[in-house]
């Protein structure tokens, strides 16, 4: 294992003027605009050589408006990361659930006690919003929304607009899991109502994530992801055996608060176990790994 393989998720706030650390998440923190450049470059001098932006707006509505806007507080959060540190990859969370009133990825409309979330126009604002992240400086986008045919709308928009060289990192197999709670903390983006299973995908069905899978390299996405990552550790096996391609995993917030939590009361050896975790994502054929331990790892793995 190398530093490089590893990326680490920084949360931006516009909301904080310094760091406000995530209750769930032991040795996880919201940044403001201001630090945030600062905890980028110290990312960079640990060795690590990518990290990947989540938004949390001043304020949310029913477009999503904060996830497009030109001076964004991820737009602005790029900009100045790559002004101070040209060299490090930025990855950038494309999805509008922390800047919807209702913390859905899409536009919703309610029928009676039923909720759709409508996929083209949904699209429709992602794409935006892959834009206005390669206009900041982007070096690649990471749709996580899981809407029907992002892909290759994010990849026609961003060709027309003279961004060929943005990349994509395609959360292409994202399972509709209960390991995502202590992010939800962190990106101040828990649904209001219902839940995610109708755009995430049902964890029983491994066929149907190699076909969102080859949908999405067919679409243009350079990297695929797999994520949550150790339940899911045959799905990217499968993946990364039949593609071929650049596989990305997530290690989600769940399973790293579950061992934070057992390391805390002395049940397990937290460097030990998130080693082995590591060891084990690599081995089944991951190429990258999303990782909250991104920083101590630069440092374990070099040890
Ligand atoms: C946004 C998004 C989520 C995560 C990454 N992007 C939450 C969700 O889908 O509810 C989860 C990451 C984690 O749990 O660490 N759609």
């Amino acid at each position: 294992m190398h530093p490089h393989n590893f990326v680490l998720p920084l949360f931006v706030s516009e909301k904080i003027d310094e760091q406000k650390p995530i209750a769930s998440m032991p040795g996880v923190s919201q940044f403001s605009l201001g630090e945030i450049v600062d905890e980028a470059q110290r990312a960079q001098r640990l060795g690590l050589q990518a990290v990947l932006l989540f938004g949390i707006p001043e304020k949310k509505d029913e477009q999503a408006s904060g996830a497009y806007a030109e001076d964004g507080i991820v737009q602005r959060a790029v900009r100045a990361i790559k002004s101070k540190s040209p060299e490090l990859i930025v990855l950038t969370d494309v999805c509008l659930c922390e800047y919807m009133t209702h913390g859905h990825c899409g536009v919703t409309r309610i029928d009676g006690d039923h909720f759709h979330v409508l996929n083209d126009e949904t699209v429709d604002l992602l794409v935006k919003t892959a834009l206005s992240h390669g206009r900041a400086g982007a070096d690649m986008v990471a749709p996580s929304d899981m809407m029907d045919g992002r892909i290759g709308a994010v990849r026609e928009a961003l060709d027309a607009n003279g961004f060929d060289q943005t990349g994509i990192i395609s959360y292409a197999a994202k399972f509709a899991s209960s390991f995502y709670g202590p992010f939800r903390d962190a990106a101040e983006s828990p649904p209001q109502f219902g839940d995610r299973h109708s755009y995430q995908m049902d964890f029983a069905n491994a066929e149907e994530a190699l076909r969102e899978v080859a949908l999405d390299i067919d679409e243009g996405a350079d990297i695929i992801m797999v994520k949550p990552a150790l339940p899911y550790i045959d799905v990217l096996w499968r993946v990364h055996d039949r593609f071929g391609k650049p596989t990305a995993v997530y290690h989600v917030s769940g399973e790293y608060a579950m061992i934070k939590a057992a390391a805390e009361k002395g049940l397990v050896d937290e460097r030990a176990a998130a080693l082995e975790i590591m060891t084990s994502l690599k081995r089944a054929g991951a190429d990258i790994i999303v990782t909250y331990w991104a920083r101590e790892l630069a440092e374990w793995t070099r040890q």
